[in-house]
């Protein structure tokens, strides 16, 4: 599937993989206005050839914005992708408002920390689906209720919500319906191949023929988002969940670590600075 989606049919696009990226600015070009050297920065580079797995990356200007102060590199190297798939699915797609009661399927992952986080920042009333290992870090990134998918299905026990995300995890798409409200809206981010081709099939169609909204939401990488992002986070609501950290030379083990799927938040690749 990642191969359809552009990342090479044959053989890799891209040399070097990784997009998310956070660092200090060693040198701009001469037609640069918005950064200069020293400035730290973060951005995502999947629309500029990737490239964040190393040493040094070279992108344009608008692929990056100024640091937030109050978190680290490793922090900021955390967010960029998964914190904007979080916000356009919730916002964008999911029209998220106040008061709402929203639910987050896997929660407890690099998609799903965030989502949980940013849907409390809208005000609404946050329940966080996952397993019984992660139930109290999600309670402490601020999910109001906390479901244990190894006890409980939450598409069968009666509660009903105005938005669900589905971050990751897999039910079918008739299960997320039922775990909706009347003019409820579901939006999938991620998940299982099944999930996704019934979220982009057959949610339309959903869509069309009743008052439930059903489908998915693909990530956008875009600098006014990422500004978004980077206010949450000088606000403290929202605040990066990094599971481990590996450093360069060991980017297949991490690779492998989260391809496991059980990552609790985000792995993060560290650069040690030689100079
Ligand atoms: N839409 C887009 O444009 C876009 C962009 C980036 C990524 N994605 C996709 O989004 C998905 C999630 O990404 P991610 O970075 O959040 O993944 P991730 O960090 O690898 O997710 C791992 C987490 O998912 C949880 N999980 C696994 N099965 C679950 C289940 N059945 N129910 C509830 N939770 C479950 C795991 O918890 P347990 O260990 O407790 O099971 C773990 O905490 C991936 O499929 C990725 O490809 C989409």
């Amino acid at each position: 599937m990642t191969r359809l989606m552009g990342y090479g049919l044959l053989k890799p696009k891209h040399k070097i993989l990784g997009a998310d990226i956070a660092g200090r600015i060693e040198v701009v070009g001469r037609n640069i206005k918005q950064f200069q050297s020293g400035d730290e920065v973060f951005g995502n580079t999947a629309e500029c050839g990737f490239g964040a797995f190393a040493e040094y990356v070279s992108v344009p200007e608008n692929a990056l914005v100024l640091k937030p102060t109050n978190i680290s590199f490793e922090e900021a190297a955390a967010v960029p992708q998964a914190a904007v798939v979080a916000l356009q699915g919730l916002r964008d797609k999911g029209q998220i408002q106040p008061g709402q009661k929203v639910l987050i399927h896997g929660a407890s992952g690099g998609v799903g920390t965030f989502a949980a986080q940013i849907a409390k920042s809208f005000g609404t009333e946050v329940t966080a689906v996952c397993s019984t290992g992660k139930m109290e870090m999600v309670r402490s990134i601020g999910a109001d209720h906390v479901i244990d998918y190894t006890q409980e299905d939450f598409t069968r026990n009666g509660q009903r919500y105005d938005l669900i995300l589905a971050a990751n995890g897999y039910h079918p798409i008739s299960a997320y319906q039922r775990a909706l409200n009347p003019e409820g809206v579901y939006v999938m981010t991620g998940g299982s191949m099944a999930q996704m081709f019934q979220s982009m099939l057959l949610g339309p169609l959903i869509s069309r023929t009743g008052r439930q909204k059903m489908g998915n939401s693909a990530h956008k990488p875009n600098k006014k988002d990422l500004i978004f992002t980077k206010e949450l986070l000088e606000a403290s609501k929202v605040k990066p969940v990094i599971d481990r950290r590996f450093p360069l030379r060991d980017v297949a083990d991490a690779i492998r670590y989260l391809e496991a799927g059980h990552a609790q938040g985000k792995v993060v690749i560290t650069v040690e600075h030689t100079m």
